[in-house]
């Protein structure tokens, strides 16, 4: 990447405003997955170190532009004062008076936290006002929320038109590098395992990779439109509307001589909540009054065969209905595959990323992305507003 990141300016003794994405679970005012905390950590570590003063901010869930009390930064706060060792100071709002104050009596080594960029409605509208105010803290900005590169907010985008200089943390360019690496220079076959419930959401996917990829393995909901697709009747299966999109792709892939595997044996239910009926028959099988929620064993060998010949696996969203135990076999056996195939192997986002951590195999990958949409509009071959708005290393020296 041609941006600039924080390891090519000097912080020393500057106030650092540095997005972060702190969009974590958390439960009962505790975090209960702290990934993407610890990910951002060596991006503060090194800014602390340098002398400077960090003042952090980030959204968390969608309050839509409201103070929603149970959406606030508190357990985050707490969360990143025991991993990092020192004390954070909260902050209950994220711009004001009060908050300019506190920021401007910083000593270096000194960390706040802002509140919920997301309690403002300017943050979603990229309010140039509300940017204005976020960006009067810092002299410099760092950006290293990969999880909501995606998105052009005030805090992500609108802050970078009143700071001269904004780099990149760590992180970001880990991502970048393992993400780039994997659609640039793939060491071959490259095989992509898309599961999840939408199609939508892997049209794009699916259409880039289909000139890089050698391979795609589909499960999970999206796959029962690829299955009537290919004039299979699905019960009552997830099918997406857009049916002809679906056999436009595959006529692609073909063309390319890409390799499209689909299910050739689900499990189908008459409850997805997991208390009704259960049982597995062959894709061409399905029940008219069920409907499909994993992949069958026939499936999970055939896909275990071909992740064992890969050399480069992308992996997004789960094989079936995942936070359903009994549905959830092909996606740990898929986990289990790409953790032993002999390459490697990213992971992007969401509920594969859980269920590779779930089946603790998470030293067994690659690269496990922190961004589920960042990841697949990168993968997409999108540009990530959060990024492009980040200062140009050859600018550098004009800017600083
Ligand atoms: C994520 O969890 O993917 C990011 O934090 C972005 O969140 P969003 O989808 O609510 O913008």
């Amino acid at each position: 990447m041609n941006k600039a990141t924080v390891r090519d300016i000097d912080v020393n003794g500057k106030r650092v405003l540095m997005r972060v994405d702190f969009n974590v679970p958390v439960k009962n005012g505790v975090v209960t997955d702290d990934t993407r905390i610890q990910a951002a950590l060596p991006t503060i570590k090194y800014i602390l170190n340098h002398n400077a003063k960090l003042i952090l901010m980030s959204h968390r869930g969608r309050p839509k532009g409201k103070v929603i009390p149970e959406m606030n930064m508190d357990p985050v706060a707490k969360r990143l004062e025991e991993v990092l060792g020192k004390p954070v100071t909260k902050l209950n709002e994220c711009v004001g008076e009060e908050v300019k104050k506190k920021v401007m009596a910083m000593k270096p080594g000194d960390v706040i936290l802002l509140e919920n960029t997301r309690f403002y409605p300017g943050e979603k509208k990229n309010d140039p006002e509300f940017a204005k105010k976020l960006a009067s803290l810092g002299e410099v900005y760092v950006n290293d929320a990969f999880g909501t590169a995606h998105r052009a907010h005030a805090s992500t985008v609108g802050v970078t038109e009143y700071i001269p200089v904004c780099v990149s943390g760590f992180l970001i360019e880990k991502e970048l590098k393992e993400l780039g690496k994997m659609l640039t220079n793939p060491e071959k076959p490259f095989y992509a395992i898309l599961g999840g419930a939408k199609v939508k959401d892997k049209i794009g996917v699916i259409d880039n990779l289909a000139n890089i990829c050698d391979g795609i393995l589909i499960g999970g909901g999206m796959a029962f439109t690829f299955l009537k697709a290919e004039g299979y009747e699905i019960g009552k299966s997830l099918l997406d509307p857009n049916l002809d999109r679906v056999k436009k792709i595959m006529k692609t892939l073909s063309e390319k001589g890409v390799i499209l595997a689909l299910p050739v044996d689900v499990v189908v239910t008459d409850d997805p909540k997991g208390e009704g009926t259960s049982k597995t028959v062959d894709a061409d099988k399905i029940p008219a009054d069920m409907m499909g929620v994993d992949i069958g064993p026939k499936t999970i060998e055939k896909f275990s065969s071909l992740i064992s010949m890969a050399k480069t696996i992308f992996w997004n969203g789960p094989m079936g209905i995942f936070e359903v135990n009994e549905f959830a076999t092909g996606t740990k056996a898929v986990a289990q595959a790409v953790a032993k195939m002999n390459g490697v192997s990213v992971i992007g986002g969401g509920d594969s990323v859980a269920a590779v951590k779930e089946a603790g195999l998470s030293d067994k990958m690659t690269h496990i992305s922190t961004g589920g949409g960042a990841s697949l509009e990168f993968i997409e071959g999108k540009e990530l507003p959060g990024i492009a708005a980040l200062t140009d290393k050859e600018k550098l020296p004009i800017v600083m």
